[in-house]
């Protein structure tokens, strides 16, 4: 008699997925789970705080990017094309470190584009097409408003001790911006034209 080969011992629907399941949140929005960083809960809440918002502000104005990466037109179409998707990338980059700055702080994460709605201040932009120039000018203002909250945010958590933060604000957040900023309002210089 030969021996039953062992896969066959085991239940038949026991790879199936259990889908549907429901459960309570782990965590709710807004709190803070202490972990070992050496910050106080209201250091650590404050810092998220801040940081929450400069998410929402971020992600709005990364996709304001994609937007007008898409929708651009004009004789600039291929250097504002590339441009946008360029500073796209930075910003995306910026959503994860600013996202993760927040959970290594034990809080919880804003992530969807409804409730970064409600919460971010860039005005929402029109769905239809703009001229380049309004474009350029709508993400500048965009980036100002970034620039200005990350400078002030950067010495409110410096004067709580929250150093990680600091850094994050202030070399990746307040610097990208700075430097998107600038290569953005040159394309709004009006420049005369060289005499032949
Ligand atoms: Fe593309």
């Amino acid at each position: 008699m030969s021996k039953s080969h062992p896969e066959s011992r085991s239940a038949p629907d026991s790879a199936a997925p259990n889908l549907n399941q429901q459960g309570v949140v782990t965590q709710a929005y807004g709190t803070i789970v202490k972990l070992p960083n050496g910050l106080s809960e209201s250091v650590c809440t404050k810092s998220v705080a801040l940081l929450n918002q400069t998410l929402a502000d971020t992600m709005t104005l990364r996709d304001l990017y994609k937007k007008h990466h898409w929708q651009v037109v004009g004789p600039t179409f291929d250097q504002l094309h590339l441009l946008f998707d360029k500073h796209y990338e930075a910003q995306a980059e910026l959503v994860d470190l600013v996202a993760e700055r927040i959970q290594v702080l034990g809080g919880v994460t804003l992530a969807m584009a409804a409730d970064v709605a409600e919460i971010t201040r860039i005005p929402r932009p029109p769905r239809g097409r703009e001229p380049a120039v309004v474009q350029l000018s709508r993400l500048a203002e965009a980036h100002e408003m970034i620039i200005i909250a990350a400078r002030k945010n950067a010495e409110i958590v410096a004067d709580t001790g929250d150093s990680g933060t600091n850094d994050l604000l202030v070399s990746n957040v307040l610097r990208t911006n700075e430097l998107q900023a600038w290569f953005l309002t040159e394309h709004l210089v009006a420049v005369t034209p060289v005499a032949a």
